[in-house]
């Protein structure tokens, strides 16, 4: 704990600037949405809540008799997206409520990264500076053949018939081709290594299927990998009965058949019709009963800055300061929860009373810190220990001297660490800061 007015800590208030995973402001926010009004949803979260309640129409009465929510029952929610893979993985409780069973995990194998390929495949062909001229100097131009490839992309492979894909393309692109190298685009793709499998005239591509669906498969794999390295690691303690998938990438063809053909012989795959709106409609339902996740697992090890009675015996000398209440050590790393414990979302991770450290005090601070260092730092000052962000609570009078104290609870389960204090006059403080929040 900290005297208020301590200079090296800046207040948290309501109106803060809070923000995302990148450092940049919440658009929310931006948007004027008081901070105390907004709710984080996870996506992965609200496809699951999505899929799994009952008045939503989404999945097949043949999915419901299989998999019947008992207790115990867990599944994998993998959220496929243009830049990310997420998965998830929950239980079903005793109460018919969500418990989380995993820290989310996923990496960068989204539905972008085919038209990556598509765009390194140019690149070959024609050279970065010609194809970086083409999208800075004819961007409109790029942003339509990127559009027939996205169009194209979502629609393969179509009919069993057709052994290529062909698309329209710009014919600023030949024209930046041919500044740049001299020859023409038919030229360029014979001394490739693809050349029997592109052909490329000013104004259309054609690529051949084999081509185009190796657009796909890294990141086939990637998604592949992931999925099974997260089922053998659960399925050691948990009998995961189904993989959900959503999102819009999950719409895709080569995918689905790539995550049944893997799964599907010992687990229930369901990539319900909606996958693209599963999660904005779960974020929905969730929006209105929060309750549905009851626990989830931290991310990190959250502590307070804390004092104790000072112990030469524990405590160094370094640390040792003097107060009215005799010698305290200070900077003590209190633990308020560990990384990879369950923690409920609907009651306070830890609740406790916290005294003033002298009788004139006129005011308490609480420096929320947070780490992954397994076992946690014995003080806050230590490396890899990051500083969240601080609660003042002002005390309105000294009556009562060294005997007063505030209530402090602290909300770690939800998707930000909520903290409420109570003084001595019966009246609440509030702040909340996002978990991976850093102050500097
Ligand atoms: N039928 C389809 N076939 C192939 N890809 C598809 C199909 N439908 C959508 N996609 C791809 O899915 C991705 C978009 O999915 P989604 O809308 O879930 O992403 P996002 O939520 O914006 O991304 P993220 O979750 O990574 O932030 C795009 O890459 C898009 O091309
Ligand atoms: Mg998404």
């Amino acid at each position: 704990m900290k005297l208020y007015g301590d200079k090296r800590l800046k207040p948290i208030t309501l109106d803060s600037k809070i923000p995302d995973e990148r450092g940049r402001e919440l658009p929310a926010i931006l948007a004027g949405i008081p901070y105390d009004h907004l709710r984080i949803a996870l996506e992965p979260e609200c496809a699951a809540v999505y899929l799994l309640t009952k008045e939503v129409p989404s999945v097949s009465s043949s999915f419901r008799e299989r998999f019947p929510r008992n207790e115990g029952d867990c599944y994998i929610v993998a959220d496929l997206g243009g830049g990310t893979l997420d998965i998830a993985a929950h239980r079903i409780n005793k109460n018919h409520k969500y418990d989380e069973i995993m820290i989310p995990d996923g990496g960068p194998s989204g539905g972008n990264n085919i038209n990556f390929k598509f765009e390194q495949l140019l690149v070959s062909v024609s050279g970065a500076q010609a194809f970086l001229l083409f999208k800075d100097k004819n961007s409109q131009d790029y942003l339509y053949f990127m559009r027939t490839f996205e169009h194209k992309k979502c629609g393969f492979p179509g009919d069993a018939g057709k052994k290529s894909v062909t698309m329209l393309m710009p014919l600023t692109f030949a024209e930046r081709h041919i500044e740049e190298n001299h020859e023409t685009l038919k030229d360029s793709v014979r001394q490739t290594s693809f050349s029997q499998s592109v052909v490329l005239i000013p104004g259309k591509i054609t690529v051949k299927n084999s081509l185009f669906e190796s657009f796909f498969e890294e990141t086939l794999v990637q998604i592949e990998d992931k999925l099974v390295e997260v089922m053998e690691r659960l399925s050691k303690r948990y009998n995961i009965k189904a993989i959900f998938c959503v999102g819009g990438f999950s719409d895709c063809k080569l995918v689905k058949e790539r995550i049944k053909a893997r799964f599907s012989e010992k687990h229930l795959v369901v990539i319900p019709a909606e996958a693209n709106v599963a999660i904005m409609k779960g974020a929905i339902i969730y929006g209105r009963d929060e309750r549905l996740i009851e626990t989830r697992i931290s991310k990190y090890t959250f502590g307070l800055d804390w004092n104790e009675d000072f112990d030469p015996k524990v405590h160094p000398v370094s640390k040792q300061e003097n107060t009215d209440d005799g010698y305290m050590c200070k900077d003590i790393f209190k633990v308020i929860a560990k990384v990879n414990e369950p923690i409920p979302t609907n009651r306070p991770t830890q609740t406790f009373d916290s005294y003033v450290k002298t009788a004139s005090q006129t005011a308490m601070e609480f420096p929320f810190y947070r780490t992954l260092t397994d076992p946690p730092p014995r003080f806050i000052d230590e490396p890899n220990c990051y500083f969240m962000g601080s609660m003042k609570v002002s005390l309105e009078d000294t009556a009562g001297g060294t005997d007063r104290f505030v209530t402090l609870k602290i909300y770690l389960g939800a998707t930000t660490l909520r903290a409420e204090a109570i003084d001595n006059k019966g009246r609440t403080h509030r702040v909340t800061f996002l978990l991976g929040q850093t102050q500097v």
